[in-house]
């Protein structure tokens, strides 16, 4: 450890690439409870060591240390997760819940007064029960607030958006969950992709596995930033996307484990003890936003119902628990009555049976994750790692295991 993370720049560092990587070419070239809370807590260094990165088209875009992305997740990847992913040196992405502007305009503004390096939001763009869950005045809050990137997932984005965050000098990313999708967003005109593998947790239509994905999407398009979502949880895992042609990570079960991803602790803990097999698809979920697949953790409600989904009762009185809407937010910090099969993940605010409630997890992840650890210390234990077996690439060519791990 040569290093210390003191929220200045990136260091500056020369190109310390895996010497013995066949692809070496490919990466060349290619807990706190509130935002207030967050911003008082003492800043602690993290160690990162200086000389010993990995350079991708990821890093050289956006100039930070390690290319780690924190999946953006509603309710979930709040402030406190954002700041301390991109204080350690990757990128970290705020998930944007269907909350109105302004309160996402406070949300950034907090992340900006946690850490002065790149950082992005999240949206994803569907029609739900109480409108759009992404409006143009979200667009033009990032724009005015200048947030450095802006990624869509599940639908693409009007042309006009992405046209407009681009000429204020964002970057503009999209998920994919197959080649034709990844080509309908190049066409758009975006700045990166995140290949959203089979594996991944959440709202996922996907039907490819990751590192298959990859180099699909690889095959696209040899000059942008491509990022590789679904069950990417340690340092092996990360080394594999890159070594199949990622030029960074889209991590996100592994970040619900960290000390600062804004889940229940019973959600997390189960995230540490869930195991390859213990995740599945489901539609189960989502009276406020219904019917997307999503791959969840195999809790006792979504056993209950498996392979019967569409007949679990709509209109349903029943509820399962309460949660608060947009926590640490003036006017926004309501109590919100949780309906049977509510799409709301769990967060400390949430009271009811974890059993009963949508746990978004990747099995593939879940295999991988040991403990609930401070989220900059994953960043850089999973990207330190990545650099040292992509320097001695055995076995990371390897995707058979793929299929069988979720
Ligand atoms: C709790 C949770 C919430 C998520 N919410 C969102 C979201 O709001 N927007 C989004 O684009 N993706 C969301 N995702 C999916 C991630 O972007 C990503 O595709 C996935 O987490 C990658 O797989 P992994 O969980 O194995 O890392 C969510 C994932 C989790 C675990």
């Amino acid at each position: 450890m040569n290093g210390t993370n003191d929220g200045r720049g990136a260091p500056p560092s020369h190109r310390a690439g895996p010497s013995g990587a066949p692809r070496d070419s490919e990466l060349e070239d290619e807990g706190l409870s509130s935002d207030a809370e967050a911003e008082r807590a003492p800043r602690r260094p993290i160690q990162v060591m200086e000389d010993n990165t990995l350079h991708t088209r990821l890093t050289k875009d956006l100039g930070v240390h390690y290319p780690f992305v924190s999946a953006g997740m509603a309710f979930v990847a709040l402030p406190p997760l954002v700041i301390a992913v991109s204080e350690a040196g990757g990128i970290g992405m705020l998930g944007s819940a269907p909350e109105p502007a302004p309160f996402l305009r406070a949300r950034i503004q907090a992340i900006r007064g946690g850490t002065q390096r790149p950082f992005g939001v999240d949206f994803i763009l569907d029609h739900a029960r109480a409108g759009d869950l992404t409006t143009r005045e979200h667009i033009d809050t990032c724009i005015s607030e200048r947030v450095p990137v802006v990624a869509f997932h599940w639908t693409l984005p009007p042309a006009a958006w992405v046209k407009d965050l681009r000429a204020a000098g964002i970057r503009v990313w999209v998920q994919a969950g197959s080649v034709d999708f990844a080509k309908d967003a190049l066409a758009l005109g975006v700045d990166g992709l995140i290949a959203q593998g089979r594996q991944a947790a959440g709202y996922n239509r996907g039907t490819t596995p990751t590192l298959k994905l990859v180099r699909e999407l690889r095959a696209l398009t040899r000059e942008l930033p491509l990022l590789a979502a679904g069950g990417i949880a340690d340092a092996l895992s990360a080394a594999r996307a890159m070594y199949h042609g990622a030029d960074g990570v889209w991590v996100g079960t592994r970040m619900v484990a960290s000390v600062e991803a804004y889940a229940h602790p019973g959600y997390k803990q189960r995230l540490v003890d869930g195991d390859a097999r213990d995740s599945d698809f489901t539609t189960l979920f989502g009276p406020e936003w219904s019917g997307p697949r999503q791959r969840v953790l195999r809790n006792r409600v979504v056993r209950e119902w498996a392979g019967r989904e569409a007949k679990a009762p709509t209109q349903t009185q029943d509820t399962i628990g309460t949660t608060r809407l947009f926590p640490g937010l003036a006017g926004g910090d309501a109590l919100y009555t949780m309906p049977r099969f509510s799409a709301f993940v769990p967060t400390p605010d949430t009271q009811g049976d974890l059993e009963e409630m949508v746990l978004p997890a990747s099995g593939s992840s879940m295999a991988r994750i040991e403990s609930v650890q401070p989220a900059g210390q994953i960043v850089v234990e999973m990207m330190e790692g990545a650099h040292r077996l992509l320097a001695n690439p055995y076995e990371l060519e390897a995707d058979a295991d793929e299929n069988d791990r979720s």
